[in-house]
């Protein structure tokens, strides 16, 4: 995949930039509108007072017509004088709510009120008002319905102020709601984004990581087109190329240096068979003639023991030297753990109880016969270790860090703090000669480590010993 236009830094940045902006732009418009709607609200507050004075007005001029009183007239006259003034401070934005026409047409409506009643008050000065009743019933109606339109025409703009400020809040709520979800959803592309382009990454870098320390060198194929990511992948897949070469020197070597300590055990080991055929055969060249044919037999018979004893040396040694494929299967534990001891059977004493305990249909992915040969090597240790009466178990789980555990324990002499370093070792046997030729635990760890597993030894002396195997539980790639 070829290599994003754009790192994941850029992008990121480049997404938080455009958030902020949009958040800010969000917040400038909310201010715009808050800023609109003090405006509105203090306008409104101008058109409450012409409503007010225009509602005195209708009051008064009622009293008037009630009492006949020249007070209320007076106050009438005061609150159309306040009108005047609040009209004409506020023409062109009372226009702006209604029209330039019903505007003068109010004007005109008020000036004709006031002039009736102005007419009035003259008129009353002069007795006039009141000359005849027909005139003045007709000038109260008059009056009376020019009023109204008058407090309808300031009803109208209040309304129409309070809805326009209605509409404002709504628009700036919406604003508002518009910009958190514009935000939310760029923050959760964003986090989705950080999720796929990187969590996930680190994901498989962290599995990778993981089987490397089961020892399985496999590099990340399919690297991601993000620069950043790919070039860790890179590096990750260098280390474990690096590391895979490492290790294989330094098997090598350990190779190497058991080898030397091998040959002088091998040496020794077939050196000693050999010089006792050897002299089993001077016996009997000499004596040959003479001899009892029984005794001849004898001779002979630890002879072949002795070639026996070298050729089970050699065979040891060659399995280990033999570099073949492991021929690895899935196979259940259980059933070769029984088949492996049935092999045992003969060299396993009565008065030794072995137990097995095998979580129900646990696999491993290994080679059978070589996995057998471990156990088996490291059961019939433990059978060697007690003397007399005995419990020899044998337990397999699943751990939790995707290895298969099994545990050999067994209620032998256990092992000497100073032999703990050395049991591993080629040829180191602690046995009657003849009886043990120190090379078991020496494949059996070989066989684990080639696994990719571990093999750790527990013991007490005096108490017993426990072998812990830790085997991959799933494929192994590199051996
Ligand atoms: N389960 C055990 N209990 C006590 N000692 C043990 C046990 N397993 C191994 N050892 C010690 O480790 C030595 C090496 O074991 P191994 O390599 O199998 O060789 P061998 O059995 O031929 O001696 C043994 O001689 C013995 O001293
Ligand atoms: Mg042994």
């Amino acid at each position: 995949m070829p290599t994003a236009l754009l790192s994941i830094r850029h992008k990121v940045t480049i997404a938080v930039i455009a958030l902020y902006f949009f958040m800010a732009a969000g917040v400038a418009g909310s201010y715009y509108f808050m800023y609109q709607l003090e405006d509105k609200i203090a306008y409104l507050e101008e058109l409450s007072k012409l409503e007010e004075s225009i509602l005195e007005i209708r009051r008064f001029e009622k009293n008037y017509f009630l009492y006949d009183d020249q007070k209320s007239l007076a106050t009438v006259l005061y609150h159309i004088d306040r009108v005047k003034e609040l009209l004409k401070k506020n023409v062109p934005k009372i226009e702006s709510l209604s029209s330039h026409e019903k505007v003068n047409g109010f004007r005109a409506d008020l000036a004709e009120y006031e002039r009736l009643l102005q007419s009035c008050w003259t008129a009353r000065v002069g007795e006039e008002c009141q000359k005849s009743s027909e005139t003045r019933a007709e000038q109260e109606a008059r009056i009376r319905s020019l009023g109204s339109r008058i407090s309808d025409f300031a009803e109208g703009l209040a309304r129409q102020k309070r809805q326009s400020i209605r509409q404002t809040m709504r628009t700036a709520v919406q604003i508002q709601m518009l910009v958190f979800a514009v935000v939310a959803f760029g923050f959760t592309v964003h986090g989705a984004f950080l999720v796929t382009k990187v969590i996930k990454p680190l994901r498989r870098l962290e599995k990778s990581t993981e089987s490397i320390a089961k020892g399985q060198f496999k590099p990340i194929h399919d690297l991601p087109p993000e620069k950043e990511i790919r070039e860790i992948f890179d590096s990750f897949n260098r280390m474990a190329e690096q590391l895979k070469i490492r290790e294989e020197q330094l098997v090598q070597s350990k190779k190497l240096a058991s080898l030397g300590t091998m040959l002088a055990g091998v040496a020794h080991e077939v050196n000693n068979p050999l010089s006792n055929i050897s002299s089993s055969c001077e016996i009997l060249m000499e004596e040959l003639d003479q001899a009892d044919p029984d005794w001849q037999k004898q001779l002979l018979k630890k002879v072949l023991e002795q070639v026996d004893k070298a050729r089970g040396i050699v065979l040891n040694l060659l399995e280990f030297s033999r570099n073949k494929d492991f021929s690895k299967e899935w196979f259940e534990l259980e059933p070769i753990i029984r088949k492996t001891l049935s092999l045992l059977h003969g060299q396993i004493p009565p008065q030794i109880q072995v137990d097995v305990e095998v979580e129900p249909r646990l696999k491993i992915y290994a080679d059978k016969q070589r996995f057998q040969q471990a156990v088996m090597n490291l059961v019939s240790n433990a059978v060697q270790a007690i003397d007399g009466e005995g419990v020899v178990s044998i337990k397999a789980r699943q751990a939790t860090d995707g290895f298969v555990e099994v545990a050999i324990r067994d209620t032998g002499k256990g092992i000497k703090q100073e032999d703990l370093p050395k049991i591993f070792d080629p040829f180191f046997t602690t046995k009657d000669v003849g009886k043990g030729t120190g090379l078991g635990l020496f494949i059996t760890h070989d066989i684990i480590l080639r696994h990719g597993g571990s093999i750790q030894v527990d013991s007490e002396p005096g108490k017993g010993t426990t072998f812990l195997l830790k085997l991959p539980a799933q494929e192994v790639v590199n051996e």
